[in-house]
C-alpha cells in the first residue's frame, strides 16, 4: 500500500508567504487604479469541506489587501469555489457564470476565478475553455495552496491561467485562514477518499485519503481556541479511517481524545463517518465525552443489501441497523442523521421500501434525500437498469415523507427540556431572535441580545415548530 506524505511542508509555506507579499505588491497597484480599496467575493459551492477551503482563499486575499464583500456585483475579483457531486451543483455554477459575464462586460477590470472539484474533472475545463473564455484563473482542489503564486501569475498576464494538478501528496500548513465564524470552525483532519462507492465523483476529484499529522490538528484547534472559538467541526471524508497512513498510525477516537484536552474548546463535532469503520471504541469516547456533541452523521445511502452492494457501500441492512442500535444504546439522546440516494440504477420500488424500513427504524433526527445523479467516469453511470425519472421521484416522495414524519416525532422528543445552545446569528426574520444550536444539532430561536453570540447558554425549549425550538434563555439547569 502507498504510503501518503502528511507531513507539513514547510517550505512550499515559506515559498507561498513570498508569492503573498508580491502579490500584496500587485493589489497594491490596483489600489491605485481604482482610487479605493479592491473588493473580492468568494462563492461556495458544495460541502463543509469547500466551505473551509474558501476559508483559505479569503485568508490570502485579506492577507493581500482585498477587501471581502457579500455581493458578487461589488467585488473586483470573484471567485467561485465549485462542487460537483450532483450535475445540479455544476447547472448552478454555469448559470451565475453567464452572469457575470455581463458584469464584466460592465466592468473589465473584473478578474474571475473559478476552482473545486468542478474543476478537476477534465470535460468542464474543456467546456469552459470554449464557452467561458473571460474566465481569468482556473485551479483544482489539489493545489488549492498555491493560490499566492497563482494570483501573482493571474496579475502578470492577461490570457486564461490554467493550473490542475491530478494529485498530491503535498499537505501545506501555517497560511492564512479568514473564518466565516469567530465562534466556531470547521478543522481538517484528512482529505480525499479511499471508498469508491460506485456513484460518487469525490475520490475523483479530491484524491487518495491524507491524514493531517494529530499535532498539526491540535496546535490548529489551540490557535484557534485562543481566538474565540469554542465548537470545531472536525472535517474529512470518512473520519472513521483517520490516521490509518500516518507513519505513527493513529485511530479517529484517540485524536478525539487529544482534542477533548484542548483547555476553552467546549464542542467538538465531525463530519462525515463511513458505517463500516465506525468502532466501538468512537461510540466509547462518544459516551464518556462531555465536549463531543450528540449528533453523529451516519449516511445509509440505501436500505437495500442488493442495492448497497451495488453502490460498493462495503455495510449491510442488518449492520447499519446494529451498529444504530449500538450506538442508541449507549447514547439514548443522540442524534442520527443520514443521506438517502433515491434512484440508483437497478432500484425498484420494493428496494425503495427496504430504506424505508430502515428510516422507520433508526427514527433518523434529521435525513438528506437526493435524486441519483449520473456521474461520468463513476462506476454506476455505466450499470444497467438507469432508473426512469417518473419512478425516481416516487420513490424520492415515498422516502420523504416518512423521513419528514419520523424526524417530527423525534423533534417532539425534546420538549420543555431545558439543553446547553451555542447562541450564533441573528434570526434572519426576526431580529430581536438570536439562534442557537443545541448538541443535538438541532436549532432553537430565543429573545437575546447580538452580543450573546459565541455563548453556551442554558434554553428551554418551548415550543416545537417541526424540526427546530423557539424557546427563552433561562437559569434552570435542567428542567
Ligand atoms: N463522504 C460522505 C459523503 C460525501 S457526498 C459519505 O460517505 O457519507 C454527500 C452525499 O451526497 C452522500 O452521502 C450521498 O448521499 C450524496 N451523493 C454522492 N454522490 C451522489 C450522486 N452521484 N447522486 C446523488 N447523490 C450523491
Ligand atoms: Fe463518496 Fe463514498 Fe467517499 Fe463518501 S465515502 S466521499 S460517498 S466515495
Ligand atoms: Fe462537492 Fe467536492 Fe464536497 S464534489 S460535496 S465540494 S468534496
Amino acid at each position: 500500500m502507498a504510503r501518503y506524505l502528511s507531513t507539513n511542508d514547510t517550505t512550499e509555506s515559506a515559498l507561498q508567504r513570498e508569492y503573498m507579499e508580491k502579490a500584496v505588491a500587485c493589489v497594491a497597484q490596483l489600489e491605485d487604479s481604482l482610487g479605493r480599496k479592491p473588493q473580492c467575493c468568494v462563492t461556495t459551492f458544495g460541502c463543509q469541506m469547500n466551505a473551509r477551503d474558501s476559508e483559505k482563499l479569503l485568508g490570502i486575499l485579506t492577507q493581500i489587501g482585498y477587501l471581502p464583500v457579500e455581493n458578487e456585483e461589488d467585488a473586483d475579483f470573484v471567485i467561485y469555489n465549485t462542487c460537483t457531486v450532483r450535475d445540479n451543483a455544476n447547472q448552478r455554477v454555469y448559470g451565475r457564470l453567464g452572469a457575470l459575464h455581463s458584469l464584466k462586460k460592465r466592468k473589465p477590470h473584473l478578474k474571475i476565478a473559478l476552482c473545486g472539484c468542478m474543476m478537476q474533472e477534465e470535460s468542464v475545463i474543456d467546456k469552459i475553455k470554449t464557452s467561458y473564455r473571460f474566465v481569468d484563473l482556473i485551479f483544482g482542489t489539489h493545489n488549492i495552496f498555491k493560490f499566492a503564486q497563482l494570483l501573482v501569475t493571474m496579475f502578470e498576464n492577461q490570457e486564461m491561467i490554467i493550473d490542475i494538478w491530478h494529485e498530491t501528496d503535498q499537505i501545506v500548513e501555517d497560511l492564512p485562514v479568514r473564518r466565516k465564524y469567530p465562534y466556531k470552525s470547521g478543522v481538517n483532519i484528512m482529505y480525499g477518499c479511499n471508498n469508491f462507492c460506485s456513484y460518487c465523483i469525490v475520490p475523483y476529484v479530491r484524491g487518495r485519503e491524507r491524514s493531517r499529522d494529530p499535532k498539526e490538528i491540535v496546535r490548529e484547534i489551540e490557535n484557534m481556541v485562543r481566538d474565540g472559538v469554542v465548537e470545531v467541526m472536525l472535517l474529512g471524508q470518512n473520519v472513521n479511517s483517520y490516521g490509518k497512513n500516518l507513519d505513527v498510525p493513529v485511530t479517529f477516537a484517540q485524536l478525539l481524545r487529544e482534542v477533548e484536552q484542548i483547555d476553552g474548546l467546549r464542542r467538538i463535532r465531525f463530519m462525515t463517518s463511513h458505517p463500516k469503520d465506525l468502532s466501538d471504541e468512537l461510540i466509547d469516547v462518544m459516551k464518556h465525552s462531555d465536549k463531543i456533541c450528540r449528533h453523529l452523521h451516519l449516511p445509509l445511502q440505501s436500505g437495500s443489501d442488493r442495492i448497497l452492494k451495488a453502490m460498493n457501500r462495503r455495510y449491510t441492512k442488518a449492520q447499519y441497523l446494529a451498529l444504530a442500535d449500538r450506538i442508541r444504546s449507549a447514547m439514548p439522546d443522540i442524534a442520527l442523521t443520514t443521506d438517502i440516494i433515491a434512484g440508483f440504477p437497478g432500484e425498484t420500488p420494493a428496494d425503495v421500501d427496504e430504506t424505508i424500513d430502515v428510516v422507520r427504524r433508526v427514527r433518523f433526527d434529521n435525513a438528506f434525500t437526493f435524486i441519483y445523479s449520473r456521474r461520468t467516469g463513476t462506476p454506476a453511470a455505466q450499470m444497467s437498469g438507469q432508473v426512469p425519472e417518473t419512478v425516481v421521484h416516487e420513490g424520492f416522495d415515498r422516502i420523504l415523507k416518512v423521513v419528514q414524519d419520523t424526524a417530527r416525532e423525534r423533534a417532539l422528543l425534546w420538549q420543555g427540556q431545558v439543553m446547553e445552545a451555542l447562541v450564533e446569528e441573528v434570526n434572519e426574520q426576526d431580529a430581536s431572535l438570536m439562534t442557537g444550536r443545541l448538541s443535538n444539532n438541532m436549532l432553537v430561536h430565543f429573545p437575546a441580545k447580538q452580543s450573546m453570540a459565541g455563548r453556551i447558554v442554558p434554553v428551554s425549549l418551548d415550543t416545537c415548530h417541526g424540526f427546530y425550538y423557539t424557546g427563552h434563555i433561562t437559569t434552570q439547569k435542567d428542567g
